[in-house]
């Protein structure tokens, strides 16, 4: 899909179909009044006649087959004073999978007027939702039998300043096509989509972006001292892989960021086998890994000034002969030796050995990713992901910089409790600390792992997949927590593009 910045007045402007904004209780205002008059005034006499009531998502549709823009769809944003900038990004989702599942190609979408405070990130979020909008389930179907066919987006912004949101533009493309990786990437079938194929994906993201690569197999995991990484790959006939990419977009800095994502390319839950129901979901457990990937193709696109590490830990989880088993002990690369007490808690497990690895790499910031416990879907549903962080101020940064992106996150705690239930009676840990508090007990073994080096987890297991379609998003991978990651590499770079306090200033890059 090509998303670009068009010039000119709306009414002249020649496309399939002209996506405009209404918000809930207005009747059209400046350019969407001067459209309706165009087609008869059927908006206004759609709202007059109740048929919606200004919703987000609502839709008006109106033929005008002897305009040069052949058709208007109204798209309802709700409240204007509930209004957020990413919901821009929904708004061209909307439009995109409405438009394009009625097979039209080329949409122009209109801003709405009066939120020119920071137009960089209007054009921005446009993009990005236009990008994420276009994603389908449907990647093994011969005859895909939900199509969206939109190639061309055009952003109508009126005289809002050019250059920012042409950069606006810029960034929501790399966002956007880096979700959709992130989301292809899960969707792969566990069969395609093996440590092998993860590391092959991330090898073509560093040659497309210029970023530097190392992927260590198990002979090396091994030299390093990865006995905890390695005990989960025991039972795959796969072979495992840690996956290492490099942006140097700062060599003068000491500073490392370093994002680490869980890479289970399937989980099977290993000699603590899962219950059957559901389990092809797994697939997914490699959706932090992949958002890493994607964020570091997106941060290699936007040339930030920064230096960030990507680390994903990958493998399968399965049982068999030469499988890990229960009560088993294992020592990570720090020394510390755990106590296995459930083979299905293995995402800590290959995580314990990356946050090593990202600080023996020169990491001084960490944030990572993991569909890592189904106890996180129980205390926050599918409404947002766990952060668990042992630094306040750190903790505060990430979730400054995610706010806006439209992605949530709820900052849980790290009380010394959590820690307790994770010792072992025999060794320095165990990899599972009871029912209660699961995501927290789990967040605490990784806390083991960090030293003092600031970091926050996130426990992205009700975010990362859907089972539920929405107007703007399909079904399955979200790609959660690319957005944040971005945003975040932006915010430490020193130049968000969106922010979180409402300021409106972009810094020039
Ligand atoms: N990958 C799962 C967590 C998960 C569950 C993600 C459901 C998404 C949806 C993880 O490896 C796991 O199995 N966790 C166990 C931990 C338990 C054994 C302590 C869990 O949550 O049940
Ligand atoms: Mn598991
Ligand atoms: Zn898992």
């Amino acid at each position: 899909m090509h998303v670009r910045l068009a010039a000119g007045a709306p009414l002249q402007h020649s496309c399939d179909a002209l996506v405009v904004p209404l918000f809930r209780g207005e009747t059209p205002t400046g350019e969407v009044a001067a459209l309706d008059a165009a087609v008869g005034g059927a908006i206004a006499a759609a709202l007059a006649a109740g048929a919606i009531a200004g919703k987000l998502g609502e839709t008006v549709y109106i033929a005008a087959p002897t305009q040069p823009f052949r058709r208007v769809l109204a798209i309802a944003l709700g409240e204007r004073a509930s209004f957020e900038p990413y919901l821009l990004a929904r708004y061209a989702g909307i439009a995109v999978r409405y438009l394009g599942r009625r097979n039209l190609k080329h949409i122009a979408v209109l801003l709405p007027d009066a939120l020119d405070a920071n137009p960089a990130a209007d054009a921005s979020f446009v993009a990005e939702g236009a990008i994420a909008g276009a994603f389908e389930t449907s990647v093994y179907q011969k005859q895909p039998e939900k199509r969206i066919a939109v190639e061309v987006v055009d952003l109508l912004a009126g005289d809002r300043d050019r250059a920012a949101l042409t950069r606006g533009l810029d960034r929501g493309i790399a966002l956007g096509e880096a979700v959709n990786l992130a989301r292809t990437l899960a969707i792969t079938p566990a069969n395609d989509m093996t440590p092998t194929h993860l590391a092959a994906a991330a090898e073509r993201v560093a040659q497309a972006g210029g970023l530097s690569i190392d992927v260590l197999d198990e002979a090396r995991a091994r030299a390093e001292g990865m006995g905890s990484f390695l005990s989960v790959a025991a039972g795959s006939a796969q072979p495992p892989k840690l996956i290492v990419l490099t942006y140097t977009g700062d060599p003068a800095s000491s500073e490392r960021l370093a994002l680490v994502g869980k890479g289970i390319t399937f989980d099977t839950g290993g000699i603590s086998l899962k219950p059957p129901e559901r389990m092809e979901e797994m697939k997914y457990d490699m959706s932090g890994g992949a958002a890493v990937i994607a964020a570091m193709s997106a941060v290699a696109a936007l040339k930030p000034k920064i230096n960030v590490i990507g680390v994903v830990p990958a493998t399968e989880n399965m049982p068999g002969g030469k499988a890990t088993k229960p009560g088993d002990i294992v020592t990570a690369m720090n020394g510390k030796t755990i106590e296995v007490i459930n083979t299905d808690a293995e995402g800590r497990l290959i995580l314990a050995d990356a946050l090593c690895y990202a600080r023996k790499l020169g990491a001084t910031r960490i944030v990572d990713a993991a569909t890592l416990t189904g106890a996180c879907v129980i205390a926050l549903g599918h409404a947002a992901s766990a952060a668990v962080s042992n630094d306040d101020a750190w903790a505060e940064r990430f979730l400054n910089a995610a706010k806006p992106t439209g992605e949530r996150y709820w900052r849980m705690p790290a009380y010394d409790d959590y820690a307790t239930a994770m010792k072992s009676d025999i060794a320095d840990l165990k990899n599972t600390g009871g029912r209660p508090a699961g995501t927290l007990t789990a967040a605490a073994f990784l806390k083991a792992f960090v030293d003092d080096t600031p970091w926050v987890h996130l426990d992205v297991a009700g975010t990362a997949y859907t089972d539920t379609e929405t107007a703007w998003q399909a079904k399955g991978p979200t790609g959660t927590p690319v957005r944040a990651f971005v945003a975040l590499v932006e915010s430490v770079a020193g130049s968000p593009i969106v922010h979180a306090n409402g300021a409106t200033t972009v810094a020039a890059s």
